[in-house]
């Protein structure tokens, strides 16, 4: 895909018409549905069923974020409901391995997260066997709170593992992405931007989507 991505989270949408607030950004690359267990963190989101209804009612493809525990269980539900693109935490994972491949053979991208507070060392050699690498800039769990910065050393380890060719991978942040911090999220070498309060918040999120793709281009 062309980078930049930019996926807006349905987070900040209305969640009584989800739908339509699908759609309200058609020219979004991906969607970025937030499933959350209350358990791996502290909320409470949507998760299966509402994933069935979303992907009937968007030809956008959908980026769905376990924050979940066990996804090894949880995961392959998502793909099979048509995903394109399932993101686990390597925090909740018990073997990252077999959910990546588990999520390739029912035809969906495989996502890796990182919560701000986990190094990228101890798993480079996990992300050959996924498609996304998903830095998380905040503490996962809540729409709008602040940007991290301190995580885009992370991000910068990967764009050169990816453009020394060591790795196939899109590079995604989640987390306080607005038009002030998305430039230098684009310059540490983002592919994928999520932003749920920067264009659900918007009076046009449409608009908000066109203008968050023009700061990051780089
Ligand atoms: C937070 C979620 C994010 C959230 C981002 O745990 O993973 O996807 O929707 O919201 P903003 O863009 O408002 O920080
Ligand atoms: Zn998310």
């Amino acid at each position: 895909p062309q980078s930049p991505l930019i996926a807006p989270s349905i987070l900040s949408a209305d969640f009584a018409r989800l739908g339509e607030e699908a759609n309200v950004v058609a020219g979004a690359d991906w969607l970025h549905v937030d499933v959350m267990d209350a358990h791996f963190v502290p909320n409470l989101t949507l998760g299966l069923p509402v994933v069935q209804a979303i992907r009937k009612a968007t030809d956008i493809p959908l980026d769905c974020h376990l924050m979940i525990d066990d996804p090894d269980r949880w995961a392959v539900g998502y793909a099979e409901a048509g995903a394109y693109n399932v993101t686990v935490h390597v925090e909740a994972a018990k073997d990252p391995v077999a959910i990546a491949r588990d999520l390739r053979a029912a035809g969906a991208k495989a996502g890796l997260s990182v919560k701000p507070g986990t190094p990228l060392e101890p798993y480079v050699d996990l992300l050959k066997h996924y498609d996304t690498l998903l830095v998380m800039s905040v503490e996962p769990g809540f729409g709008g709170q602040s940007f991290m910065p301190e995580v885009l050393g992370k991000v910068r380890t990967a764009r050169r593992l990816v453009d020394t060719g060591h790795l196939t991978l899109l590079v995604e942040i989640d987390g306080g992405i607005n038009e002030d911090t998305i430039e230098q999220a684009a310059e540490a070498g983002v592919d994928c931007f999520v932003a749920g309060s920067a264009v659900y918040g918007a009076k046009d999120p449409a608009e908000a989507v066109r203008n968050l793709r023009a700061k990051a281009a780089r």
